[in-house]
């Protein structure tokens, strides 16, 4: 089975085609990241406007790159939410109306689900259940316990900032581009992780939740302390960045992994996966298998850092397993209305 899937939820225009939810045989983005540069993070009509100029060529591109036409395509899959609704409002009119005029079933895809489907790309290997996910973004910070194909159970959220965001948030507070991620993982290799001691949320009551909102605070009045409240970003020492940036990214991946290992001990799962944006940080992808190395749990990530970040192939292999699951659900030509609340 071939789907056509599409991803406009933020900043990437994305098209893909994939064969049985594992095989991608095209994976085109068209990437913001250039014009949100300029005002140092998204601005939801400027990314909106980008969609529509951008959905048609990323689409034929994505048929040309597969040397596909559409009586090659057997379904269309489309992240219906959540994200910024004006922005997931061009990939819904598209595939709604792609489906309609080609006669194809169409399947509406949760963008947090299918970040945990990237995972399955290009991987023969059967997730092994029940699996733990530990998924984090700019604009989402989940622990997911997979029961099976289809089944989640969300353990934990955060309850302020994802940490995909208070990397983009610090990185703007050190003078640095967005995503701030990236940014920040590069300086830190030059850093001391034990220069500054951040502090760690202590949440009151059960569960898996998270917070970040505290932490970004923290750095933001060490740099004032340090520069005085006005400080212009661009003319800090790049050895104070670099010690700023390695406390901060040791503290986001000790408070996130340790977490979810919390979580591990407790329900005992066969797996641990990474996923999101912020699971393409090495120090991260470390940090959870050193934690991890005394157990049978296999640790899953994306091998392939651009399956990390928002891609449309993703968005396939969710879309083939829960169409697996109960086909006569998409049989029908539907109009998909974006949902900024999209729950799963
Ligand atoms: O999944 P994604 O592309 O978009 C959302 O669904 O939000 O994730 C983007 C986020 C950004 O906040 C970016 O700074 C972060 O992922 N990110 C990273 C790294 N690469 C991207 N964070 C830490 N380390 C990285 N290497
Ligand atoms: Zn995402």
């Amino acid at each position: 089975m071939r789907i056509l899937a599409i991803e406009t939820s933020c900043d990437e225009t994305a098209v893909a085609i994939v064969e049985e939810g594992r095989k991608v045989n095209a994976n085109i983005i068209a990437s913001q990241v250039p014009l949100h540069r300029k005002t140092g993070g998204v601005v939801p009509e400027v990314a909106a406007r980008e969609h529509v100029l951008k959905i048609i060529p990323v689409l034929e591109e994505a048929l040309n790159k597969a040397e596909m036409s559409w009586k090659d395509i057997d379904a269309i899959a489309v992240v219906k939410g959540p994200g910024l609704v004006s922005a997931l409002l061009t990939g819904t009119l598209t595939a709604s109306t792609l489906s309609l005029i080609e006669e194809k079933p169409i399947i509406p895809v949760h963008h947090i689900l299918a970040h945990i489907y990237a995972n399955q790309l290009e991987i023969e290997e059967e997730f092994n259940f029940p699996a733990i996910i530990l998924t984090v973004s700019g604009g989402h910070n989940d622990l997911v316990l997979m029961k099976k194909h289809c089944d989640f159970e969300l353990l934990g959220s955060t309850r302020d900032d994802a940490a995909g965001e208070a990397f983009d948030k610090v990185a703007k507070l050190l003078g640095l581009n967005y995503p701030g991620g990236p940014e920040i993982e590069k300086v830190a290799l030059n850093g001391d992780e034990y220069a500054f001691d951040f502090p760690k949320a202590k949440l009151s009551g059960p569960g898996y939740d998270y917070s970040f909102s505290g932490l970004k605070t923290a750095v933001l009045y060490e740099m004032q302390k340090n520069f005085g409240k006005d400080y212009n970003p661009s003319t800090l020492n790049s050895e104070f960045v670099a010690n700023i940036a390695a406390s901060f990214q040791r503290t986001v991946v000790e408070t996130l992994i340790d977490k979810a290992i919390q979580a591990v001990s407790d329900i005992n799962p066969c797996e641990l996966h990474l996923a999101g944006g912020v699971s393409a940080n090495k120090q991260l992808r470390l940090y959870a298998q050193e934690k991890i190395s005394n157990s049978k749990i296999k640790i899953r990530y994306p091998e392939n850092i651009k399956y990390c970040t928002d891609n449309a192939a993703m968005v396939g292999s969710a879309a083939y397993f829960f169409y697996k699951n109960n086909p006569n659900k998409y049989r029908k030509w539907r109009n998909i209305q974006p949902s900024s609340d999209f729950t799963f």
